[in-house]
């Protein structure tokens, strides 16, 4: 029985992905990679910049490379995935073949109050509301449908979601879907 390799976690800005997977990474001793990260790191340029310059087809068509890449890579990773990599049918597709996919589910509520004025997220540049609203209701389907596992985290703080991921990660056995 093995551990899936890879964890990745999905769901809307400002449900705190990269801050659980940093701590999920820790604990299971796997590396942590966002790609968001990855794809400023490639640009060398931060993502309203991209977004500002060349707009968000650029912004897509490399965080889509970023993800075949990160995927294609044997190292066992808990990875953080912007949260609309998955309205893209190829990535949903490449994301549900490397691993364990858990969707951090929250109110609009608990991310507006988390993504504060939206400050770095070029979709929320009109006001974190009404996008978010928006946003989260065009993915919910999308979200639901590719998570093996979903957490509630509205009440849950980060290393309590961390925990909780670690030990279904330890207890899973082989991956659900691998
Ligand atoms: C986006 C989410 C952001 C980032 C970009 C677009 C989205 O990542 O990829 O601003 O479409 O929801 P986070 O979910 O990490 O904030």
């Amino acid at each position: 029985m093995t551990e899936p390799h890879k964890v990745i976690l999905i769901g809307m800005m400002g449900a705190g992905k990269s801050t659980t997977a940093r701590l999920l990474a820790d604990r299971l001793g796997w590396r942590y990679l966002d790609s968001d990260d990855e794809v400023e790191r490639r640009a060398g340029r931060p993502i309203p910049e991209i977004w500002r310059e060349s707009g968000e087809a650029a912004f897509r068509a490399e965080e889509t490379r970023v993800l075949a890449d990160i995927c294609s890579q044997p190292h066992p990773t808990v990875l953080s995935v912007g949260g609309g990599a998955v309205v893209d049918l190829e990535n949903r597709a490449l994301l549900r073949r490397a691993g364990l996919v858990v969707w951090l589910r929250a109110d609009v509520s608990t991310l507006a109050r988390r993504v504060g004025s939206g400050d770095g997220r070029p979709l929320l540049a009109g006001g974190p509301g009404p996008a978010l609203t928006r946003l989260a209701d065009d993915r919910a389907q999308i979200y639901a449908e590719l998570a093996d596992l979903v957490f509630d985290v509205d009440r849950l703080s980060p290393p309590e979601v961390a925990e909780q991921i670690a030990e279904a990660v330890r207890s899973s056995g082989s991956p659900a879907r691998a």
